[in-house]
């Protein structure tokens, strides 16, 4: 349950930054040493409070004053990292996922000898505003040792400064508050115990932050060290948060907040880790994944989601994509039905702004935000990336043709229900969504009626000029993922409205559901079906197969700079076949009952050769698909790949002159997806006794056992799966 590296290197402190994160659904605290400075991307990135810092920036989540930073000084000489990276004896940097604190360690050599630092920090599990961390230096020789820490609110940000005033305040509890142009703020105050021989300190109040100096007189191998615990707040918390925390931060300890962690993180693990028997790295990557998902839900919150890129920081401005309906969800309906609920009443808050971009777009009903911010305003921008080589920026059409998003809320909407067994969601919002993101679907069908002469086509309902999942192909027509995601939206809204028992309803709003329901159907049957080759492969989009059909390296050969962008009018791989991430065979995954083995596998043969992988969205599910058709060998690196995404050195830090690093959640939710979906094989049957968990398992042939538990309507249960017999059964639980 440990994540660790030994030994240093100045090159990953945006990786380990991000691979080391703690947080607690309310912020995010980087994985950086306590020394770095803002050009080493420190950041405590705040859960769904964001600011445009100006007109020509991206508007993106807010960080907050950082109140872990901490640099030591030896008989006047710093030893802070990068900079005494020559003296740097060892350096370890680990996360302790059974406790879920984040370790630090390093010992420096001096002239006079060698000096230890050793730092534990967690973010608080039971007290969302709380962080708290401890600071202990020894030396192997009688030293003056001073410890300068304080509140740093000199914040890395992606498009800021956002802070346009800082409001420092000095004493006991010391704060620093960071206040953006139209008032609104983000405030860290901390305390701190000091242990050791203390020989005096001073306060050094800067610009943007503060910090207390500590001199120390310590005889070989004492400690000196400092306990600090810090209280994060925004102006906004009244608004997202459950109820306000009612942590009476004065009263609170280091040494009962570190208690209550690990008495938090050890019931959580007999509720949650997964047993991989025969494969301890597979094991590991897993429950690192879950661990993962557990400190980016928004707990604390009545209607929150996770952005794209977690709380690791601005990247994708902090906003919320499909990754949260399509790749995380599972999990925590499998787990933890209060986020899952928290996730999806966020888009049922966000449908206000979801009515006004299917307005500006021209269409009916709800087009939600590709990139959702609060109220599901919508963050994508016209122009998502840079030509590398003249520095203009490049028109995309992310924001206003990958309307498949709108599916993907009611996809979440729908695993919901049918693996909750709680419909009142659907009353809660949940039914306007559905009804509204199929009258979306419903104008884009009829304002793009098609007039081909196609003879398979004639009649038939199409939807144009849009961008499924694989965004190297701008613009296309009759998507197959977006086709089937968008008549699905119409099959659940035909089938939740003749569920609804329309007692009290006058005989006219009788009608008019009749009528709507016969248009539903309609639709339904008219929607096209993507064109099929002889030998069964489907067609990605209309004219997918006219397309150059190259190898994935050829593209690749073509870049003139590594950091070029690959799709939209100029990029390399948009006039051929090779294409950024799983799409024919995302459909094939979600919807495999509708066809026979040889299709799926005829597919899956076809479209992986021409796939860059350039989305970590992609790999689980070609996992999951190559389970479903039995190849689990070929499903395995694939489950590597997805779950190990973030504890490898990032392939990609760049797309188009824009930097794209940072966790990477929805890899995450997929390997965890092809854990249970794939390798358990576990559905679910309607029996009269009501929703039911059935297992298929097909496990990697070095698998011995694989065992977790899991929540299905109300119930939690084991489940066990070894290669020769497997087994389900009722846990004790109370869902929380
Ligand atoms: C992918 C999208 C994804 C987004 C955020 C993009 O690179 O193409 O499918 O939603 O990243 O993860």
């Amino acid at each position: 349950m440990i994540i660790k590296e030994v030994g240093y290197n100045k090159e990953n402190y945006a990786h380990f930054g991000t691979k080391f994160l703690i947080g607690n659904g309310y912020m995010g605290v980087r994985g950086t040493p306590e020394e770095y400075t803002k050009e080493y991307m420190p950041a405590i990135n705040i859960a769904g409070v964001y600011n445009l810092a100006a007109p020509d920036k991206w508007r993106e989540s807010l960080n907050a004053p950082n109140p872990f930073f901490v640099k030591i000084a030896i008989g006047g000489t710093e030893l802070a990292l990068p900079d005494a990276t020559n003296k740097v004896l060892l350096h370890e940097q680990s996360i302790n996922m059974a406790l879920g604190i984040h370790l630090r360690k390093t010992v420096f050599k001096t002239q006079q000898g060698q000096v230890n630092i050793e730092s534990r920090r967690f973010a608080s599990m039971t007290a969302h505003n709380i962080l708290a961390l401890e600071y202990i230096v020894t030396a192997d020789f009688d030293a003056e040792i001073i410890i300068t820490s304080g509140i740093d609110g000199n914040v890395w940000d992606v498009n800021g400064p956002h802070f346009v005033r800082h409001n420092i305040v000095d004493g006991e509890i010391m704060s620093v508050e960071g206040v953006c142009d139209n008032g609104l703020s983000v405030k860290t105050l901390e305390k701190v115990e000091i242990k050791g021989n203390l020989k005096s300190q001073s306060v050094i109040k800067e610009d943007k932050r503060i910090l207390r100096a500590l001199t120390f007189a310590v005889k070989k191998d004492e400690q000196c060290s400092i306990k600090k615990v810090a209280y994060v707040s925004t102006s906004k918390d009244l608004q997202i948060a459950k109820k306000t925390s009612d942590t009476n931060f004065l009263s609170l300890t280091y040494d009962e907040l570190l208690v209550a962690q690990t008495e938090y993180w050890k019931s959580f693990w007999v509720e949650n880790f997964v047993t991989i028997e025969g494969d301890k790295e597979a094991e590991t990557a897993l429950n690192y994944c879950i661990y993962s998902l557990q400190i980016i839900a928004p707990r604390h919150a009545k209607a929150l989601s996770i952005p794209a890129r977690g709380l690791s920081g601005q990247v994708y401005k902090g906003a919320v994509f499909w990754d949260t309906e399509m790749f995380m969800l599972d999990y925590f309906i499998l787990n933890d039905i209060g986020t899952a609920r928290t996730l999806l009443k966020y888009r049922i808050d966000g449908l206000k702004g979801a009515r006004i971009k299917a307005k500006q777009e021209g269409f009916d009903g709800a087009f939600y935000a590709w990139e959702s911010h609060e109220n599901g305003l919508e963050a994508c921008t016209k122009f998502n990336v840079t030509d590398v080589f003249t520095g203009r920026s490049v028109r995309t059409y992310f924001m206003d043709k990958q309307v498949h998003i709108s599916a993907a809320i009611v996809y979440g909407l729908h695993k919901y229900t049918s693996m909750t067994g709680d419909f009142s969601i659907l009353a809660d919002g949940g039914l306007e969504i559905i009804l509204e993101c199929a009258d979306f679907y419903m104008s884009m069908l009829s304002q793009r009626f098609s007039h081909r002469q196609d003879s398979d086509r004639v009649g038939k309902l199409e939807l144009h000029d849009v961008v499924g999942p694989d965004e190297y192909h701008e613009r296309v027509n009759n998507n197959a993922y977006t086709n089937r995601m968008a008549k699905f939206v119409l099959e659940y809204a035909l089938e939740v409205l003749k569920k609804q028992t329309a007692t009290s309803v006058s005989q006219v709003e009788k009608n008019r559901i009749t009528a709507y329901k016969k248009k539903l159907k309609k639709c339904i049957e008219a929607i096209c079906q993507p064109r099929t080759s002889k030998d069964g492969v489907i067609e990605q989009f209309d004219g997918y197969f006219e397309l150059e059909d190259v190898s994935v390296d050829e593209v690749r050969s073509r870049l003139k700079d590594k950091r070029e962008y690959w799709g939209g009018s100029n990029g390399v791989a948009s006039t051929t076949k090779i294409i950024k991430q799983a799409d024919v065979v995302t459909m094939l995954a979600l919807f495999k009952n509708e066809y026979d083995i040889q299709t799926l596998r005829k597919n899956l043969e076809y479209y992986e050769k021409r796939t860059e992988h350039g989305s970590s969205l992609s790999a689980c599910m070609y996992g999951l698909l190559h389970c479903y058709c039995d190849s689990v060998q070929d499903a395995y690196p694939m489950f590597v790949k997805s779950a190990a995404v973030d504890l490898v050195t990032p392939s990609k830090l760049w797309a188009g002159g824009i930097y794209i690093g940072g966790s990477h959640p929805a890899s995450w939710g997929g390997a965890y997806q092809m854990m249970v979906y794939g390798f358990a094989g576990l559905t679910l049957k309607q029996t009269k006794k009501g929703i039911t968990p059935v297992l298929n398992p097909r496990l990697p042939t070095h698998w011995k056992r694989l065992a977790f538990k899991c929540s299905i309507a109300g119930k939690r249960y084991n489940i066990n799966i070894t290669n020769k017999k497997h087994s389900i059964k009722s846990a004790k639980y109370k869902e929380k």
